[in-house]
């Protein structure tokens, strides 16, 4: 079995796209665990520019299929920010506790109606024969409070209406349906049906 590459450290994502890409014919490792620690220069404007950086610098080292996620959190009231700084915001060597209170605190007293929010996410997927990327994201609202203890990252203060919790509280097979991550996924997946005429799942 060919193996994909991940181009990513961060354990959050890599457990969610060994999950969701499970049924492909195709093993699916991190980089790290291929011995892999390439540095990433994200200068990209947009989600999938950075994806595509990620995804080439692993390609050049790696001899075979890589995959990388650029995602991240756009908040309306905050004009879209921190979108493509998302994992550097608030600075570096700041605790995921700390952001997710620093987020909170920039909203603080602002009305449930203009704390909308999306996560975003872009893949980019690269093998011998093709290079793509896709995107796709998922609405929701900052919640006023973290809460949940399951997922990663921003998961505790991302409200889903239609769950009516956040993604931390969310089964992580219900997160793994519904995500910003899930749907990009399900559309490399359909990208992949045509061209590895595997079932896009
Ligand atoms: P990247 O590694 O440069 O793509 O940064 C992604 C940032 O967005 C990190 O701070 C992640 O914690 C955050 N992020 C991306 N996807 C999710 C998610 O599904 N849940 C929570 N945080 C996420």
């Amino acid at each position: 079995m060919d193996k994909l590459v991940i181009a990513s450290g961060n354990t959050g994502k890599i457990t969610e796209i060994k999950a969701i890409l499970n049924e492909l014919p195709l093993k699916v490792v991190s980089m790290k665990e291929e011995g892999y620690n390439p540095e990433f220069d994200e200068i990209g404007a947009t989600f999938s520019e950075n994806a595509l950086i990620k995804a080439k610098t692993l390609n050049k080292v790696v001899n075979g299929i890589v995959l990388a996620d650029d995602s991240g959190l756009e908040i309306d009231f905050l004009n879209g920010a921190p979108g493509i700084f998302t994992s550097r915001f608030a600075g570096e060597n700041v605790s995921q506790e700390e952001k997710n209170n620093k987020i909170i605190y920039l909203l603080k007293g602002i009305d449930k109606r203009y704390r909308t929010a999306r996560f975003v996410c872009s893949i980019a997927f690269i093998s011998n024969s093709i290079t793509f990327t896709v995107e796709e994201s998922i609405e929701g609202i900052i919640s006023e409070e973290p809460m949940g203890d399951a997922g990663f990252g921003y998961d505790p203060i991302f409200f889903v209406p239609e769950y009516q919790k956040t993604f931390a509280e969310l089964p992580e097979d219900i997160k793994n349906k519904i995500s910003h991550r899930a749907k990009a996924l399900a559309k490399l997946r359909q990208k992949l049906s045509i061209i590895y005429g595997i079932k896009p799942g």
